[in-house]
């Protein structure tokens, strides 16, 4: 396994839309451990294949306290939400930076497990709001396009 450079903006990649995966194989498997261990090296809660370079539709993610419970969507889909929460964002690929976004209070996801098997997720909480932060990386979205409120690094 190996630490992938996180890409930063303004790279371009990060405005591109990611792939649908066709096939769940070794290949994919690598990218998902290796976002894994980036993402907790990084200290971060979610993490886009995009932001390691990899236009693919991969998304990884752990909002547990403990860092122990990686949850991770390939070709993932939002087939219900509701309701709103307001909660401040930051994103590795964007330093220095958090905002204040709106977003469903509940997303109901769709897609398959690291095995390519079908799975499905109701989040709510930090869980909703990481999902749809990691589900927009993948068509090329940015939080920072949907923030209403900037704070710097050494803002509160
Ligand atoms: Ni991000």
């Amino acid at each position: 396994m190996a630490i992938r450079k996180v890409r930063l903006i303004p790279d371009d990649i990060l405005r591109k839309k990611s792939r649908i995966v066709e096939v769940v194989d070794g290949k994919i498997q690598d990218l998902v451990e290796d976002m894994l261990e980036g993402m907790y090296k990084a200290d971060g809660i979610g993490m886009a294949a995009v932001q390691v370079g990899v236009l693919r539709r991969v998304i990884v993610m752990d909002v547990s306290e403990e860092r122990n419970q990686p949850i991770v969507f390939i070709n993932p889909e939002i087939t219900h939400s509701e309701g709103k929460q307001v909660h401040r964002e930051a994103c590795l690929s964007i330093p220095d930076l958090s905002g204040t976004v709106e977003r469903p209070a509940i997303v109901v996801v769709k897609g398959l497990d690291r095995n390519g098997e079908p799975q499905e997720m109701r989040c709510d909480g930090d869980l909703a709001v990481v999902m749809c932060h990691e589900i927009d990386h993948l068509d090329g979205i940015l939080y920072t396009d949907i923030a209403t409120e900037f704070f710097g690094p050494d803002e509160d």
